[in-house]
């Protein structure tokens, strides 16, 4: 099928890579020149395993292009939206610029059957709106809203192999029309049995929303029995893992520590409460609120913990901090509570040297206050206490009697709860984890 990808961010290049890849004809558009030469070269903008080789090949294909004049989608049936809805400045609501402008941009190129498919998380709402005003155009051309559910560091695979299909189509025959180019596009998917909902526009929406926002508060439930821990001496990966084997509860996404970032969840569940909030149902999602602000305490505390810890005050005290992106296998530090701990404290006048295996240059480009090293060996050296927040094989690999051999005092903070306590303590670590005793 012929395609054309409008935005070619983490979501948009992963998803134009990926559908060249499974053999249709992709054509991926941006407005950022920059960005544009580079995919058209191999290169990816951003770490992503696994998409450099699918990228190089969907190229070497024929099947993959870039371009920056959105006129050379016209040529495609069917459309993707896959810019990025951020956090609206002073607000908490979703910044809808950019994918209004993309389908204005989009609606000269359209033609009789052609199919515009959101892919860009919205609030609910959004693509009726969006249907409104490609109909009023006149242009034959219909709407499908299908979320995209792919993880940073797993992208490739979640696009190609995704857990669930789910479609927006507009009522009848549009609808069913819609439902077919969709089935061809996933061919794959749909073949591999991946289950498929298909369904309204809002309930696509939400679908999106409803699942970050219960991840996000699967997370802050934990952090909240974190600290609670805290105050009675439990011991909350235990109690995590206790739980979890009730298959109703489940282990995953129950991992205590510094908190949830990255480009979705904060924004997301920020969003929702401000959508709802506008829908006169601000009280449906109050808790978000609340999960929320339990995410942004974690941080705060492992900075307590850290001034704490320190056996002397933290103006011009060396801290090593382990980790700047949101997570493993990530060079995304949007939202990042590991970049955000490390900035605290060096807010609080300590001397941090910060590493990360992927997210050095991120993190320089909004914080070029801060020290950073590639080096694990040299951010450990002469430190007065170590904190990891960024759980990266590489840092959980780190043999702790070699780590004691270059700090100065041997303290660490596991934002993570990541390392094995006993063997840190055993090399003579003091060993703080969060919700530990
Ligand atoms: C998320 C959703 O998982 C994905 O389905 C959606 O499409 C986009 O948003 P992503 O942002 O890539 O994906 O990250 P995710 O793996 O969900 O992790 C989010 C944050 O939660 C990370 O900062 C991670 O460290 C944190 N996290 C995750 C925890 O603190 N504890 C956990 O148990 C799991």
């Amino acid at each position: 099928m012929r395609i054309s990808v409008i935005g070619c961010g983490y979501l948009g290049a992963v998803h134009a890579s990926a559908m060249a890849e499974l053999g249709h004809e992709v054509v991926g558009i941006d407005v950022d020149e920059v960005k544009i030469a580079a995919l058209g070269e191999g290169r990816t903008p951003f770490f992503e395993p696994g998409l450099p080789e699918v990228l190089t090949s969907a190229l070497a294909s024929g099947r993959l292009r870039f371009s920056t004049d959105i006129a050379e989608a016209a040529g495609a049936e069917v459309h993707f939206v896959a810019v990025g809805t951020p956090q609206k400045k002073g607000s908490n609501a979703a910044d809808l610029t950019y994918v209004d402008a993309a389908v204005e941009a989009l609606l000269p190129h359209l033609n009789a059957g052609d199919l515009v498919v959101g892919k860009s998380t919205v609030p609910v709402g959004t693509a009726a709106r969006l249907a409104g005003l490609i109909e009023d155009v006149g242009t034959g051309a219909s709407l499908a809203w299908n979320p995209e559910f792919l993880r940073e560091g797993f992208a490739v695979q979640d696009t190609i192999s995704p857990d669930r299909l789910v479609y927006g189509v507009p009522a009848g025959a549009a609808g069913e029309r819609a439902v077919a180019q969709l089935n061809e596009i996933y061919a794959s998917a749909i073949a591999a049995d991946t289950p498929l909902v298909v369904t309204d526009f809002a309930t696509a929406e939400l679908v999106k929303v409803a699942a970050n926002a219960f991840l996000a508060t699967k997370i802050s439930f934990i952090n909240a029995m974190s600290e609670i821990a805290e105050v009675s001496g439990a011991d909350v990966t235990q109690l995590a893992d206790a739980i979890g084997y009730d298959a109703r509860i489940g282990r995953r996404f129950l991992n205590a520590g510094v908190g949830f970032g990255g480009g979705c969840l904060p924004k997301d569940i920020r969003a929702f409460t401000a959508r709802a909030e506008e829908l006169g149902r601000g009280e449906s999602v109050a808790f978000l609120k609340e999960v929320d602000s339990i995410n942004l305490r974690r941080r705060q505390r492992v900075v307590d913990l850290t001034v704490t810890a320190l056996n002397r005050p933290i103006f011009n005290a060396k801290v090593a901090v382990l980790g700047l992106s949101f997570k493993p296998h990530s060079d995304d530090v949007r939202d990042s509570p590991a970049l955000d701990v490390a900035v605290q404290l060096r807010g609080l006048g300590a001397d941090v040297l910060a590493t990360d295996p992927q997210a050095i240059e991120n993190s320089r480009a909004r914080h070029p206050q801060l020290s950073y090293s590639t080096e694990i060996e040299e951010t450990l050296r002469g430190a007065g206490a170590v904190v990891l927040v960024t759980e990266w094989p590489e840092f959980r690999d780190i043999d702790p009697a070699w780590a004691a051999t270059l700090v100065e005092t041997p303290t660490i903070i596991d934002g993570r709860n990541t390392l094995d306590a006993a063997k840190w303590r055993a090399a003579g670590w003091t060993y703080y984890g969060l919700g530990r005793p």
